[in-house]
C-alpha cells in the first residue's frame, strides 16, 4: 500500500517534528500509537467537510481499536438534522467540551480563522488533535506533518514539504517540492501549490487554484477558486481571476470601466 510509511515507522518518518510525536497517525487502516487505548474519536466540525472526513475514516477508525465509539462536535446542535442515519453521531457542541483521556480529535473545519481559533481552544483545554492522511495520498519521504492535520484521498506532497498543524489538502491537492505550508491553511480540492512556495499561515485556496514557484503568499489571505497566482501576495488580501489580481483592484476596475462606459 502506498502508505506502509506511516504504519511501520512514523518516529523515524516525522523525527523532524516533534510535535507529531504525541499524536496518532491513521494509514492504510492502521492506528501507530496505541490504537487500543483511544476510547472515542470526534470529528471537529460535522459540516459536508466533517461528513467526509467521517466516510473517509470510519472503517479506519474501527480498524483502530477496540470498537472505539467515534461522535462529531459541532456548535450547531441541528447540524445533522438531514441525515438521520448521523443525527446520533452529534456528541456536543466545541464550545461545551471537555476533554476526555481516551478522545482523539480530527479537525474537520475548513475556514482557517475558524479553524485556528477552535485548535487554540481545544487544545488550551488538553485537547488531543491527531493528524489523518488517506491510504492513497502519496508522500515523499523527507515531508514533515505537523499536528491535527488532514490529507484527503488522492493528494499528492513532494519531497522535502513542511505542512505545519491543522493543514487541511482537500481531494487531489498538490504541494510541490520545497514548500511551506503554514499553521491552518486550507488547500481546496485540487488545489495547486508548485514548487518552492511558502504559504504563511492561515491561507485559503480555493479549488483549482494554482500557486506559481516562488510565490509567497502572505498570511490569512484568500485564493479564489480557478485563479492562477503568479506574483507575491500581501497578507489578508483576496486575489481571484487569471491572472490573479486583488479582489479590491478588480472591483476598482469594474468601477472605472463603469465610469468610462
Ligand atoms: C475567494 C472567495 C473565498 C471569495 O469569497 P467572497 O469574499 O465571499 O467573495 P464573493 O463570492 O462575494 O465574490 C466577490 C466577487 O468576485 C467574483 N468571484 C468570486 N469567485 C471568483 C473566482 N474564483 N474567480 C473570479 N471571480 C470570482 C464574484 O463573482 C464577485 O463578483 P461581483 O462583486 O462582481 O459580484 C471565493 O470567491 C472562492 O473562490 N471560494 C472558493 C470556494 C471553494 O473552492 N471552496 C472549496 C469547497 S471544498
Amino acid at each position: 500500500m502506498t502508505m506502509q510509511i506511516f504504519t511501520g515507522d512514523v518516529e523515524r518518518f516525522c523525527g523532524q517534528q516533534a510535535s507529531i510525536r504525541s499524536s496518532t497517525i491513521l494509514g492504510s487502516g492502521v492506528a501507530v500509537r496505541s490504537p487500543t487505548t483511544v476510547e472515542r474519536w470526534l470529528i471537529v466540525g460535522a459540516g459536508g467537510f466533517g461528513r467526509e472526513v467521517y466516510s473517509w475514516t470510519l472503517g479506519q477508525l474501527h480498524a483502530a481499536g477496540t470498537n472505539p465509539r467515534v461522535g462529531f462536535l459541532d456548535d450547531d446542535a441541528t447540524v445533522l438534522d438531514k441525515f438521520p442515519e448521523l443525527k446520533r453521531l452529534w456528541v456536543g457542541r466545541i464550545s461545551d467540551y471537555e476533554p476526555q483521556s481516551g478522545d482523539r480529535l480530527l479537525m474537520a473545519i475548513g475556514d482557517p480563522s475558524a479553524k485556528l481559533a477552535v485548535a487554540e481552544q481545544l487544545t488550551a483545554r488538553g485537547g488531543r488533535f491527531v493528524s489523518y492522511i488517506h491510504p492513497t495520498a502519496v508522500l515523499a519521504s523527507d515531508v514533515q506533518v505537523g499536528v491535527g492535520v488532514i490529507i484527503c484521498p488522492s493528494v499528492v506532497i513532494c519531497c522535502n514539504v513542511r505542512l505545519g498543524d491543522f493543514v487541511l489538502m482537500n481531494v487531489g491537492a498538490l504541494a510541490g517540492h520545497d514548500s511551506m505550508i503554514g499553521d491552518g491553511c486550507t488547500l481546496s480540492p485540487h488545489a495547486d501549490v508548485t514548487g518552492q512556495v511558502v504559504l504563511e499561515r492561515g491561507v485559503f485556496l480555493g479549488c483549482r487554484a494554482v500557486i506559481l514557484p516562488k510565490i509567497h503568499v502572505g498570511e490569512f489571505s484568500r485564493v479564489g477558486a480557478g485563479s492562477v497566482v503568479i506574483s507575491q501576495v500581501k497578507p489578508r488580501v483576496t486575489m481571484m481571476g487569471v491572472p490573479a489580481k486583488r479582489i479590491d483592484w478588480l472591483q476598482k476596475d469594474d468601477d472605472e470601466q463603469l465610469q468610462a462606459g
